[in-house]
């Protein structure tokens, strides 16, 4: 980060009130250091929504929203989406490179042994009702984890942080796959170490103890690239929660709990199942252009789900990757024909071709497509949120472990623009 020139802050009669340094990234705009600007004017910035502030410095992943490119660690997202598996992202995204075969072994091996949970960790489950939503489960058994691992809480130690990594990255999908069997009644699946990170994924939703699991490589594949897509996401709300809720020293997975709640809202990770709710709702081609004229009157709080994003004002590259996909899935279960998945591409086809979209640039997300895959992949719709989680956690981890070992970091402590009462006194008859 250099600082190569300064920006003068005038007052009404042009003098000169404040000078603040002008810091430049690798790639991006550039940013404006208004630390010292309380101190020297007394003044805050308000900026709600974050839309034009940077809350840290970060070397993790990168996005152009108007050109629609996302680099994780500097690598296109298309490229690594077509060569690397999710856990290869994993490796780069945590520890800033690409593994060599060895390292990758390694990596593997060492995720592989912790995928189990503690036996513990199941009478969290037997506190739920059955039909509670997945989001719901999953804060609270991941926030659980903070009481399972006192061995390796000290967030200064390097060697702590990385195991507690790990083991995040391990348990997270067998606690996803543990919330699935639970809601509909049947037993855990233990991981299986001969299994890839999907694979076992697949199974110990998909499998019973009673009968042997066939995979399907183009379900499985699928599945990895949805957990590449979602892998990181720059200071997205739920990444910016969990560097929040980090910053003041809590555990590691109390901060990826927060993230997970944070995630749960339907502006953010709660999309995929927004849509596949949205599409029931439209339930037949015919009704389309109701809705969409729904979507474009500004008296109706009805958005089309899926659609948009903050960032991306171009094509969400993510979306393209996910939309190929989209078309091998559907192809592979021969469900071009099913009404719902009809209903979702002439949803698209509509959007796209509708002048208030086109001038508001927005595109189908990541999410729009995903909602469908995992439709498709026989996911039941309250679990998508559960399954972005799942992906996510590797980011939300990269992202902490980055904050925790940076020399800069503060507890984070935003201000505000107060417009409440001013002092004034109790009425008499309080007293
Ligand atoms: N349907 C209809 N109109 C929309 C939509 C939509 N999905 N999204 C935005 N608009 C309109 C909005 O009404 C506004 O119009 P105007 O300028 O006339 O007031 C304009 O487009 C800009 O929208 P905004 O709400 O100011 O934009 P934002 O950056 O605050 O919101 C968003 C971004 C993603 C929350 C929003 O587009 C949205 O609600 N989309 C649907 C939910 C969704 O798909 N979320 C997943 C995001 S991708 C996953 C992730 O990365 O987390």
């Amino acid at each position: 980060m250099t600082e190569n020139r300064t920006l003068t802050l005038t007052n009404e009669n042009s003098q000169a009130i404040c000078e603040l340094p002008v810091l430049q990234g690798t790639i991006g705009p550039d940013v404006i250091d208004v630390q010292a600007l309380y101190k020297q004017t007394g003044l805050f910035t308000y900026d709600p929504g974050f839309t034009s502030t940077a809350s840290c410095t970060s070397t993790i992943t990168y996005i152009d929203g108007e050109e629609g490119i996302l680099l994780y660690r500097g690598y296109l997202i298309e490229e690594l989406a077509e060569r690397c598996t999710f856990l290869e992202v994993c490796h780069l995204l945590l520890h800033g490179e690409l593994p060599t075969p060895e390292s990758l072994k390694d990596f593997e091996n060492n995720i592989t042994m912790h995928t189990m949970v503690h036996d513990q960790l199941t009478n969290f489950f037997k506190g739920f009702r059955r039909d509670a939503h997945p989001m719901a489960i999953m804060v609270g058994v991941v926030g659980a984890l903070s009481a399972f691992y006192h061995d390796a809480l000290d967030i200064k130690s390097k060697k702590d942080r990385d195991l507690s990594a790990i083991r995040l990255i391990a348990k997270v999908p067998t606690i996803v796959a543990m919330c699935y069997k639970y809601s509909i009644g049947l037993p855990f699946m233990y991981p299986n170490n001969k299994l890839s990170y999907v694979e076992n994924f697949m199974r110990m939703m998909f499998a019973t103890p009673c009968d042997d699991y066939v995979q399907n490589p183009v379900l499985v594949n699928a599945l990895e690239r949805i957990l590449i897509l979602h892998a990181d996401h720059e200071q997205n709300a739920s990444t910016s929660t969990v560097r929040l809720a980090g910053s003041s020293g809590a555990n590691p997975y109390a901060c990826i709990t927060a993230g997970i709640a944070c995630l749960w809202g339907a502006a953010h990770g709660g999309a995929n199942e927004a849509v596949l709710n949205m599409l029931k709702e439209i339930g037949d081609v015919s009704n389309i252009p109701k809705f969409i004229e729904r979507a474009k009157d500004k008296n109706d709080p009805f958005r089309l789900m899926g659609f948009g994003h903050r960032v991306y004002k171009n094509y969400d590259p993510r979306a393209k990757l996910m939309r190929a996909t989209c078309y091998d899935v559907l192809a592979e279960l021969k469900l071009e024909d099913d009404p719902m998945f009809k209903l979702a591409l002439e949803l698209e086809r509509f959007a796209l071709e509708d002048p208030y979209f086109i001038a508001k640039k927005l595109y189908p997300n990541v999410d729009f497509y995903s909602g469908i895959v995992l439709h498709a992949l026989g996911i039941p719709t309250n679990m998508f949120t559960a399954i972005f989680a799942m992906g996510r956690t590797i980011g939300w981890i990269a992202h902490w472990d980055e904050m925790i070992a940076d020399p800069e970091q503060r507890i984070g402590r935003p201000r505000q623009l107060y417009r409440g009462s001013a002092q004034r006194d109790i009425p008499s008859q309080h007293r």
